[in-house]
Protein backbone atom coordinates (compact mmCIF):
# COMPACT_ATOMS: atom_id res chain seq x y z
CA UNK A 1 0.00 0.00 0.00
CA UNK A 2 1.34 3.74 -0.83
CA UNK A 3 2.27 5.09 2.86
CA UNK A 4 0.21 8.31 1.68
CA UNK A 5 -3.05 6.71 1.11
CA UNK A 6 -5.29 7.23 4.11
CA UNK A 7 -5.46 3.87 6.60
CA UNK A 8 -7.86 2.79 8.60
CA UNK A 9 -7.70 2.83 12.75
CA UNK A 10 -9.49 0.24 15.00
CA UNK A 11 -9.16 1.50 18.66
CA UNK A 12 -10.21 -0.98 21.67
CA UNK A 13 -10.35 0.46 25.50
CA UNK A 14 -10.61 -1.04 27.88
CA UNK A 15 -11.10 0.54 32.03
CA UNK A 16 -12.01 4.07 33.16
CA UNK A 17 -13.05 7.31 31.83
CA UNK A 18 -9.50 8.56 31.76
CA UNK A 19 -8.88 5.64 29.42
CA UNK A 20 -11.36 7.08 27.37
CA UNK A 21 -10.44 10.49 27.54
CA UNK A 22 -6.93 9.22 26.33
CA UNK A 23 -8.16 7.36 23.19
CA UNK A 24 -10.19 10.12 22.18
CA UNK A 25 -6.74 12.03 22.44
CA UNK A 26 -5.39 9.20 20.23
CA UNK A 27 -7.67 8.90 17.43
CA UNK A 28 -7.27 12.79 17.15
CA UNK A 29 -3.69 12.58 16.62
CA UNK A 30 -3.69 9.70 14.87
CA UNK A 31 -5.87 11.08 12.53
CA UNK A 32 -3.74 13.79 11.66
CA UNK A 33 -1.28 10.98 10.71
CA UNK A 34 -3.47 9.86 8.33
CA UNK A 35 -5.36 6.87 10.31
CA UNK A 36 -9.63 7.61 9.60
CA UNK A 37 -11.28 5.70 12.51
CA UNK A 38 -13.18 2.19 11.37
CA UNK A 39 -15.37 -0.13 13.39
CA UNK A 40 -14.42 -3.22 11.71
CA UNK A 41 -11.26 -5.11 13.46
CA UNK A 42 -10.60 -6.90 9.89
CA UNK A 43 -10.44 -3.70 7.85
CA UNK A 44 -8.10 -2.08 10.32
CA UNK A 45 -4.04 -1.24 9.44
CA UNK A 46 -3.50 0.29 12.67
CA UNK A 47 -4.84 -1.65 16.12
CA UNK A 48 -4.66 0.23 19.24
CA UNK A 49 -5.77 -1.18 22.61
CA UNK A 50 -5.88 0.70 25.55
CA UNK A 51 -5.52 -1.10 28.65
CA UNK A 52 -6.30 -1.32 32.28
CA UNK A 53 -4.68 -2.74 35.14
CA UNK A 54 -6.85 -2.27 37.98
CA UNK A 55 -7.86 -5.45 38.94
CA UNK A 56 -6.75 -9.02 37.40
CA UNK A 57 -9.41 -8.98 35.51
CA UNK A 58 -9.11 -6.00 33.39
CA UNK A 59 -5.81 -7.76 33.10
CA UNK A 60 -6.78 -10.99 31.61
CA UNK A 61 -9.20 -9.45 28.72
CA UNK A 62 -5.92 -7.43 27.23
CA UNK A 63 -4.72 -10.92 26.69
CA UNK A 64 -7.70 -12.66 25.32
CA UNK A 65 -8.22 -9.63 23.26
CA UNK A 66 -4.53 -10.11 21.42
CA UNK A 67 -4.88 -13.29 21.68
CA UNK A 68 -7.95 -13.01 18.98
CA UNK A 69 -5.71 -10.85 16.90
CA UNK A 70 -3.01 -13.76 15.79
CA UNK A 71 -5.04 -15.05 12.92
CA UNK A 72 -5.46 -11.67 11.31
CA UNK A 73 -1.90 -10.41 11.68
CA UNK A 74 -0.65 -13.91 10.07
CA UNK A 75 -3.37 -13.49 7.38
CA UNK A 76 -1.94 -9.66 7.45
CA UNK A 77 1.76 -8.75 8.53
CA UNK A 78 1.40 -5.09 7.46
CA UNK A 79 -0.89 -4.50 10.25
CA UNK A 80 0.38 -2.51 12.91
CA UNK A 81 -0.68 -3.83 16.75
CA UNK A 82 -0.37 -1.17 19.51
CA UNK A 83 -0.69 -1.76 23.64
CA UNK A 84 -0.77 1.53 25.18
CA UNK A 85 -2.25 2.65 28.87
CA UNK A 86 -1.75 0.88 32.44
CA UNK A 87 -1.03 -3.02 31.46
CA UNK A 88 1.22 -1.57 28.77
CA UNK A 89 3.21 0.98 31.21
CA UNK A 90 3.23 -2.10 34.32
CA UNK A 91 4.66 -4.91 31.82
CA UNK A 92 6.58 -3.17 29.11
CA UNK A 93 8.24 -5.60 27.35
CA UNK A 94 7.30 -8.14 28.56
CA UNK A 95 3.86 -7.81 26.17
CA UNK A 96 6.39 -8.28 23.33
CA UNK A 97 7.70 -11.27 24.85
CA UNK A 98 3.96 -13.17 25.69
CA UNK A 99 2.79 -12.02 22.31
CA UNK A 100 5.63 -11.26 19.70
CA UNK A 101 2.95 -9.48 16.90
CA UNK A 102 2.59 -7.06 19.32
CA UNK A 103 4.71 -4.07 17.32
CA UNK A 104 4.35 -1.09 19.77
CA UNK A 105 4.10 -1.12 23.05
CA UNK A 106 3.53 2.76 24.89
CA UNK A 107 2.88 3.40 27.86
CA UNK A 108 0.73 6.59 29.84
CA UNK A 109 3.16 9.31 29.15
CA UNK A 110 3.52 8.13 25.62
CA UNK A 111 0.52 9.00 23.92
CA UNK A 112 1.69 12.03 22.20
CA UNK A 113 4.53 10.20 20.55
CA UNK A 114 1.95 7.17 19.57
CA UNK A 115 2.21 8.55 15.79
CA UNK A 116 5.96 8.42 15.92
CA UNK A 117 6.06 5.31 17.10
CA UNK A 118 3.95 3.70 14.87
CA UNK A 119 6.31 5.11 11.48
CA UNK A 120 9.42 4.01 13.45
CA UNK A 121 7.70 0.38 13.94
CA UNK A 122 6.62 0.50 10.15
CA UNK A 123 9.71 1.72 8.39
CA UNK A 124 11.98 -0.13 10.58
CA UNK A 125 10.33 -3.37 11.00
CA UNK A 126 11.02 -3.54 14.37
CA UNK A 127 9.47 -3.60 18.10
CA UNK A 128 8.82 -0.40 19.67
CA UNK A 129 8.44 -0.50 23.54
CA UNK A 130 8.31 3.18 24.83
CA UNK A 131 7.34 3.13 28.97
CA UNK A 132 8.97 5.88 29.87
CA UNK A 133 7.30 7.79 32.76
CA UNK A 134 6.68 11.66 32.16
CA UNK A 135 8.01 14.26 35.18
CA UNK A 136 5.97 17.09 33.88
CA UNK A 137 2.63 16.65 32.83
CA UNK A 138 2.17 17.06 28.51
CA UNK A 139 -0.58 19.62 27.63
CA UNK A 140 -2.21 17.98 24.27
CA UNK A 141 -3.28 20.63 22.06
CA UNK A 142 -6.95 21.86 22.10
CA UNK A 143 -7.92 20.75 18.84
CA UNK A 144 -10.23 17.80 20.49
CA UNK A 145 -13.44 16.63 18.62
CA UNK A 146 -15.51 15.58 19.85
CA UNK A 147 -18.88 15.81 16.56
CA UNK A 148 -22.14 16.09 17.99
CA UNK A 149 -21.55 15.32 21.45
CA UNK A 150 -23.32 16.83 24.42
CA UNK A 151 -21.37 15.47 27.65
CA UNK A 152 -17.52 14.86 27.37
CA UNK A 153 -14.45 14.06 29.60
CA UNK A 154 -11.81 16.77 30.51
CA UNK A 155 -8.49 15.45 32.16
CA UNK A 156 -7.63 18.18 34.99
CA UNK A 157 -4.14 16.02 36.28
CA UNK A 158 -2.52 12.92 36.47
CA UNK A 159 -1.10 9.97 38.36
CA UNK A 160 -1.93 9.92 42.12
CA UNK A 161 0.62 9.96 45.33
CA UNK A 162 -1.94 8.36 47.92
CA UNK A 163 -0.49 5.31 47.69
CA UNK A 164 -3.99 3.04 49.30
CA UNK A 165 -1.96 -0.43 49.65
CA UNK A 166 -4.17 -2.30 46.65
CA UNK A 167 -3.90 0.39 43.96
CA UNK A 168 -1.62 -0.11 41.21
CA UNK A 169 -2.34 3.61 39.79
CA UNK A 170 0.34 5.46 41.56
CA UNK A 171 2.91 2.67 39.69
CA UNK A 172 0.94 2.94 36.25
CA UNK A 173 0.30 6.55 36.32
CA UNK A 174 3.05 8.58 37.98
CA UNK A 175 2.98 11.07 40.49
CA UNK A 176 0.36 13.42 40.76
CA UNK A 177 0.23 16.49 38.25
CA UNK A 178 -2.09 18.79 37.24
CA UNK A 179 -3.05 20.65 34.16
CA UNK A 180 -2.86 24.61 34.66
CA UNK A 181 -5.89 26.28 34.89
CA UNK A 182 -5.73 27.94 31.57
CA UNK A 183 -5.25 25.35 29.56
CA UNK A 184 -8.08 23.39 31.34
CA UNK A 185 -10.67 26.08 30.23
CA UNK A 186 -9.41 26.64 26.91
CA UNK A 187 -9.84 23.14 26.55
CA UNK A 188 -13.60 22.97 27.66
CA UNK A 189 -14.22 26.35 25.74
CA UNK A 190 -13.64 24.76 22.41
CA UNK A 191 -15.98 22.05 23.18
CA UNK A 192 -18.59 24.33 23.88
CA UNK A 193 -17.77 25.76 20.57
CA UNK A 194 -18.44 22.10 19.18
CA UNK A 195 -21.89 21.58 20.75
CA UNK A 196 -20.64 20.16 24.28
CA UNK A 197 -22.80 20.86 27.08
CA UNK A 198 -22.09 18.88 30.19
CA UNK A 199 -18.56 18.08 31.29
CA UNK A 200 -17.25 15.99 33.46
CA UNK A 201 -13.23 16.30 35.41
CA UNK A 202 -11.52 13.63 35.34
CA UNK A 203 -8.32 12.79 38.09
CA UNK A 204 -7.78 10.50 40.48
CA UNK A 205 -8.14 12.97 43.06
CA UNK A 206 -9.78 16.05 42.21
CA UNK A 207 -9.91 17.30 45.69
CA UNK A 208 -6.02 17.97 45.65
CA UNK A 209 -6.06 19.88 42.48
CA UNK A 210 -2.99 22.23 41.93
CA UNK A 211 -1.97 22.20 45.62
CA UNK A 212 1.63 20.87 44.56
CA UNK A 213 2.22 23.17 41.34
CA UNK A 214 0.59 25.74 43.78
CA UNK A 215 -1.81 26.77 40.81
CA UNK A 216 -5.59 27.57 42.25
CA UNK A 217 -7.63 25.39 44.38
CA UNK A 218 -10.25 22.88 43.11
CA UNK A 219 -13.48 24.50 43.98
CA UNK A 220 -11.58 28.17 42.70
CA UNK A 221 -11.06 25.94 39.38
CA UNK A 222 -14.87 24.85 39.11
CA UNK A 223 -15.90 28.70 39.75
CA UNK A 224 -13.95 29.52 36.46
CA UNK A 225 -15.56 26.63 34.83
CA UNK A 226 -18.93 27.55 36.33
CA UNK A 227 -18.78 31.06 34.25
CA UNK A 228 -17.91 29.69 30.90
CA UNK A 229 -20.76 30.74 29.04
CA UNK A 230 -22.55 27.87 26.69
CA UNK A 231 -21.39 24.94 29.54
CA UNK A 232 -24.70 23.64 31.08
CA UNK A 233 -23.60 21.21 33.92
CA UNK A 234 -20.20 20.34 35.32
CA UNK A 235 -19.87 16.77 37.10
CA UNK A 236 -16.16 15.53 38.28
CA UNK A 237 -15.09 12.40 39.27
CA UNK A 238 -13.37 10.85 41.69
CA UNK A 239 -12.76 12.65 45.09
CA UNK A 240 -10.59 11.21 47.98
CA UNK A 241 -12.97 11.05 51.30
CA UNK A 242 -9.84 12.44 53.10
CA UNK A 243 -9.38 15.73 51.20
CA UNK A 244 -13.20 16.52 50.65
CA UNK A 245 -12.91 20.44 52.23
CA UNK A 246 -15.96 22.28 53.51
CA UNK A 247 -14.83 24.91 50.44
CA UNK A 248 -15.86 21.91 47.95
CA UNK A 249 -19.09 20.76 49.66
CA UNK A 250 -20.12 24.26 49.47
CA UNK A 251 -19.63 24.55 45.66
CA UNK A 252 -22.32 22.18 45.47
CA UNK A 253 -24.11 24.73 47.14
CA UNK A 254 -23.11 27.67 45.28
CA UNK A 255 -22.25 26.84 41.80
CA UNK A 256 -25.50 26.94 39.62
CA UNK A 257 -23.79 24.63 37.11
CA UNK A 258 -21.92 21.87 39.50
CA UNK A 259 -24.58 18.54 39.72
CA UNK A 260 -26.01 17.07 42.58
CA UNK A 261 -24.09 14.25 42.58
CA UNK A 262 -20.64 13.06 44.47
CA UNK A 263 -18.53 9.86 43.54
CA UNK A 264 -17.02 9.69 47.23
CA UNK A 265 -15.47 6.13 47.45
CA UNK A 266 -15.27 4.44 50.70
CA UNK A 267 -14.04 1.01 49.91
CA UNK A 268 -14.71 -0.61 53.65
CA UNK A 269 -16.59 0.72 56.55
CA UNK A 270 -14.44 -1.20 58.74
CA UNK A 271 -11.23 1.15 60.49
CA UNK A 272 -8.64 -1.58 60.55
CA UNK A 273 -8.89 -2.35 57.11
CA UNK A 274 -9.24 0.97 56.70
CA UNK A 275 -5.61 1.58 58.26
CA UNK A 276 -4.15 -1.48 56.52
CA UNK A 277 -5.15 0.11 53.14
CA UNK A 278 -3.75 3.52 53.67
CA UNK A 279 -7.21 5.23 53.49
CA UNK A 280 -6.53 7.83 55.99
CA UNK A 281 -10.05 8.16 57.52
CA UNK A 282 -12.30 6.22 59.74
CA UNK A 283 -15.58 5.25 58.87
CA UNK A 284 -16.86 8.18 61.40
CA UNK A 285 -15.07 10.43 59.32
CA UNK A 286 -16.33 9.25 55.94
CA UNK A 287 -19.73 9.69 57.46
CA UNK A 288 -19.23 13.01 58.79
CA UNK A 289 -18.38 13.85 55.33
CA UNK A 290 -21.84 12.32 54.20
CA UNK A 291 -23.76 14.71 56.85
CA UNK A 292 -21.95 17.86 55.59
CA UNK A 293 -22.57 16.96 52.16
CA UNK A 294 -25.94 16.67 52.72
CA UNK A 295 -26.67 19.31 54.72
CA UNK A 296 -25.77 21.91 51.92
CA UNK A 297 -27.68 19.94 49.78
CA UNK A 298 -30.04 17.39 50.76
CA UNK A 299 -30.96 16.22 47.48
CA UNK A 300 -27.08 15.40 46.79
CA UNK A 301 -26.55 11.73 45.06
CA UNK A 302 -24.12 9.85 46.61
CA UNK A 303 -22.35 6.74 45.13
CA UNK A 304 -19.25 4.82 46.23
CA UNK A 305 -16.77 1.85 45.46
CA UNK A 306 -16.11 -0.66 47.69
CA UNK A 307 -13.79 -3.40 47.92
CA UNK A 308 -14.62 -6.72 49.48
CA UNK A 309 -12.12 -9.08 50.87
CA UNK A 310 -9.07 -7.17 51.08
CA UNK A 311 -6.55 -9.37 53.32
CA UNK A 312 -7.42 -9.45 56.38
CA UNK A 313 -11.23 -8.74 56.48
CA UNK A 314 -12.96 -10.56 58.97
CA UNK A 315 -17.26 -11.16 59.33
CA UNK A 316 -17.04 -8.07 61.52
CA UNK A 317 -15.02 -6.02 59.65
CA UNK A 318 -17.42 -6.90 56.41
CA UNK A 319 -20.68 -5.90 58.70
CA UNK A 320 -18.77 -2.70 59.74
CA UNK A 321 -19.23 -2.19 55.55
CA UNK A 322 -22.37 -3.72 55.13
CA UNK A 323 -23.93 -0.88 58.26
CA UNK A 324 -22.17 1.61 56.63
CA UNK A 325 -23.36 1.33 53.47
CA UNK A 326 -27.10 0.87 55.23
CA UNK A 327 -26.06 4.15 56.74
CA UNK A 328 -25.03 6.16 54.20
CA UNK A 329 -27.93 4.44 51.83
CA UNK A 330 -25.80 5.08 48.32
CA UNK A 331 -27.49 6.10 44.95
CA UNK A 332 -25.30 3.72 43.59
CA UNK A 333 -22.41 1.59 44.12
CA UNK A 334 -19.46 -0.33 42.64
CA UNK A 335 -18.32 -3.26 44.42
CA UNK A 336 -15.23 -5.46 43.11
CA UNK A 337 -13.80 -8.26 44.65
CA UNK A 338 -10.15 -7.59 45.73
CA UNK A 339 -7.45 -8.66 43.46
CA UNK A 340 -3.28 -8.61 43.84
CA UNK A 341 -2.12 -6.32 41.97
CA UNK A 342 2.07 -5.92 41.18
CA UNK A 343 3.91 -3.30 43.04
CA UNK A 344 0.60 -2.39 45.19
CA UNK A 345 1.94 -3.81 48.52
CA UNK A 346 -1.30 -5.39 49.74
CA UNK A 347 -0.19 -7.77 47.34
CA UNK A 348 2.12 -9.30 50.23
CA UNK A 349 0.16 -8.99 53.04
CA UNK A 350 -1.23 -12.62 55.33
CA UNK A 351 -4.76 -13.31 55.61
CA UNK A 352 -6.11 -13.50 52.12
CA UNK A 353 -9.66 -14.25 51.87
CA UNK A 354 -10.88 -17.36 49.68
CA UNK A 355 -11.99 -16.65 46.24
CA UNK A 356 -15.54 -17.96 47.31
CA UNK A 357 -16.08 -15.69 50.53
CA UNK A 358 -15.34 -12.69 48.19
CA UNK A 359 -18.19 -14.03 45.83
CA UNK A 360 -20.58 -14.28 48.51
CA UNK A 361 -20.08 -10.95 50.01
CA UNK A 362 -19.62 -9.12 46.96
CA UNK A 363 -23.45 -10.68 46.56
CA UNK A 364 -24.17 -9.74 49.67
CA UNK A 365 -23.16 -5.92 48.94
CA UNK A 366 -24.80 -5.99 45.56
CA UNK A 367 -27.73 -7.36 47.26
CA UNK A 368 -28.29 -4.40 50.11
CA UNK A 369 -27.93 -1.80 47.60
CA UNK A 370 -30.16 -3.07 45.10
CA UNK A 371 -32.59 -2.30 47.76
CA UNK A 372 -31.69 1.49 48.32
CA UNK A 373 -30.74 2.13 44.92
CA UNK A 374 -34.39 0.91 43.69
CA UNK A 375 -36.14 2.87 46.89
CA UNK A 376 -34.39 6.18 45.98
CA UNK A 377 -35.32 5.97 42.14
CA UNK A 378 -39.16 4.85 43.45
CA UNK A 379 -38.52 8.26 45.68
CA UNK A 380 -38.50 10.27 42.43
CA UNK A 381 -41.83 9.13 40.74
CA UNK A 382 -44.48 12.19 40.63
CA UNK A 383 -41.77 14.47 41.12
CA UNK A 384 -40.48 17.04 38.36
CA UNK A 385 -36.88 16.92 37.16
CA UNK A 386 -34.55 19.00 34.65
CA UNK A 387 -32.65 16.69 32.52
CA UNK A 388 -29.96 17.68 29.68
CA UNK A 389 -31.04 14.90 26.59
CA UNK A 390 -28.03 12.79 25.47
CA UNK A 391 -29.53 11.28 22.70
CA UNK A 392 -31.87 8.06 21.79
CA UNK A 393 -32.28 5.58 24.70
CA UNK A 394 -29.13 3.29 23.91
CA UNK A 395 -31.27 -0.01 25.72
CA UNK A 396 -34.02 -0.68 22.99
CA UNK A 397 -36.20 -2.31 23.96
CA UNK A 398 -35.05 -2.24 27.64
CA UNK A 399 -36.04 -5.90 27.82
CA UNK A 400 -35.20 -6.33 31.83
CA UNK A 401 -37.55 -3.43 33.15
CA UNK A 402 -40.56 -4.20 31.57
CA UNK A 403 -41.39 -0.80 29.40
CA UNK A 404 -45.00 -0.88 28.25
CA UNK A 405 -43.86 -0.82 24.62
CA UNK A 406 -41.52 -2.83 23.41
CA UNK A 407 -40.89 -1.11 20.14
CA UNK A 408 -41.52 2.41 21.43
CA UNK A 409 -38.48 5.28 20.70
CA UNK A 410 -37.00 6.39 23.52
CA UNK A 411 -34.85 9.75 24.16
CA UNK A 412 -32.02 9.57 27.29
CA UNK A 413 -31.45 11.98 29.44
CA UNK A 414 -29.55 12.61 32.94
CA UNK A 415 -30.88 14.12 36.01
CA UNK A 416 -28.19 16.33 37.97
CA UNK A 417 -27.96 13.81 40.35
CA UNK A 418 -26.97 11.36 37.11
CA UNK A 419 -29.80 8.94 37.06
CA UNK A 420 -30.95 7.97 33.73
CA UNK A 421 -34.29 9.21 32.71
CA UNK A 422 -35.95 7.73 29.39
CA UNK A 423 -39.10 9.52 27.94
CA UNK A 424 -40.85 9.10 24.50
CA UNK A 425 -41.81 12.05 21.70
CA UNK A 426 -45.79 11.77 22.46
CA UNK A 427 -47.57 15.37 23.17
CA UNK A 428 -44.42 17.03 22.11
CA UNK A 429 -44.81 21.13 22.23
CA UNK A 430 -42.34 21.37 19.40
CA UNK A 431 -42.43 20.58 15.83
CA UNK A 432 -38.67 20.41 15.73
CA UNK A 433 -37.66 17.01 17.03
CA UNK A 434 -34.27 16.82 18.48
CA UNK A 435 -33.79 16.99 21.37
CA UNK A 436 -30.29 16.06 21.81
CA UNK A 437 -28.18 18.81 23.43
CA UNK A 438 -31.17 20.60 25.04
CA UNK A 439 -32.65 20.93 29.20
CA UNK A 440 -35.79 19.17 29.35
CA UNK A 441 -38.22 19.50 32.49
CA UNK A 442 -39.39 16.09 32.77
CA UNK A 443 -42.58 15.03 35.43
CA UNK A 444 -40.99 11.23 36.75
CA UNK A 445 -43.74 8.20 36.21
CA UNK A 446 -42.12 5.46 37.04
CA UNK A 447 -38.89 3.75 38.57
CA UNK A 448 -36.65 0.90 37.29
CA UNK A 449 -33.82 -0.32 38.87
CA UNK A 450 -31.44 1.30 36.83
CA UNK A 451 -33.91 4.17 35.19
CA UNK A 452 -36.71 6.46 35.17
CA UNK A 453 -39.14 6.73 32.78
CA UNK A 454 -40.94 10.33 32.55
CA UNK A 455 -43.05 12.79 30.33
CA UNK A 456 -41.81 16.18 29.42
CA UNK A 457 -43.41 19.19 30.56
CA UNK A 458 -41.22 21.52 29.31
CA UNK A 459 -38.82 21.85 26.66
CA UNK A 460 -36.42 24.58 26.04
CA UNK A 461 -36.54 25.71 23.02
CA UNK A 462 -34.16 25.01 20.25
CA UNK A 463 -30.99 26.76 20.80
CA UNK A 464 -28.35 28.63 18.49
CA UNK A 465 -25.05 27.12 19.15
CA UNK A 466 -22.40 29.67 20.09
CA UNK A 467 -20.39 30.31 16.66
N1 LIG B 1 -8.71 -4.90 43.82
C1 LIG B 1 -10.04 -4.64 43.75
N2 LIG B 1 -10.54 -3.42 43.50
C2 LIG B 1 -9.65 -2.41 43.31
N3 LIG B 1 -9.85 -1.11 43.05
C3 LIG B 1 -8.64 -0.52 42.92
N4 LIG B 1 -7.66 -1.43 43.11
C4 LIG B 1 -8.27 -2.61 43.36
C5 LIG B 1 -7.80 -3.92 43.63
N5 LIG B 1 -6.51 -4.20 43.70
C6 LIG B 1 -11.17 -0.49 42.97
C7 LIG B 1 -11.34 0.60 44.03
C8 LIG B 1 -11.26 1.86 43.23
C9 LIG B 1 -11.86 1.42 41.92
C10 LIG B 1 -11.59 2.29 40.76
O1 LIG B 1 -11.31 0.14 41.71
O2 LIG B 1 -12.60 0.46 44.61
O3 LIG B 1 -11.96 2.94 43.81
FE1 LIG C 1 -5.49 4.32 43.70
FE2 LIG C 1 -5.85 5.35 46.15
FE3 LIG C 1 -4.84 6.87 44.19
FE4 LIG C 1 -7.43 6.15 44.09
S1 LIG C 1 -6.47 7.45 45.64
S2 LIG C 1 -5.94 6.08 42.38
S3 LIG C 1 -7.36 4.10 44.98
S4 LIG C 1 -3.87 5.08 45.10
Amino acid sequence: MNDNSLKNMYIHTIGCQMNVYDSERIARDMKAAGYDLTQSVSAADLIVLNTCAIREKAEQKVFSFLGRLADLKKKKPELIIAVGGCVAQQEGRKIISRIPYVDVVFGTSAIGRLPNLVRQAKSRRRRIVDVELAEKIEEAENTAEYPDAVTGFVTIMQGCDNYCSYCVVPYVRGREMSRTPENIIAEIRSLVSMGLREVTLLGQNVNSYGKKEKLCSFPDLLARINEIEGIRRIRFTTSHPKDLSDELIHAFRDLDKLCGHIHLPVQSGSDHILKLMNRKYSGEQYLEKVVGLRKINPEIAITSDIIVGFPGETESDFNDTLNLIRRVAYDGLFAFKYSDRPNAPAACFPDKVPEEKKKERLQTVLDVQAVFTLDKNEAMVGKTEEILVEGPSRKQPDVNENTESDSEFQWSGRTSANKIVNFSEEGQIFCDRNFKGRMIRVRIDRAFPHSLRGTPVYIEPPECKPS
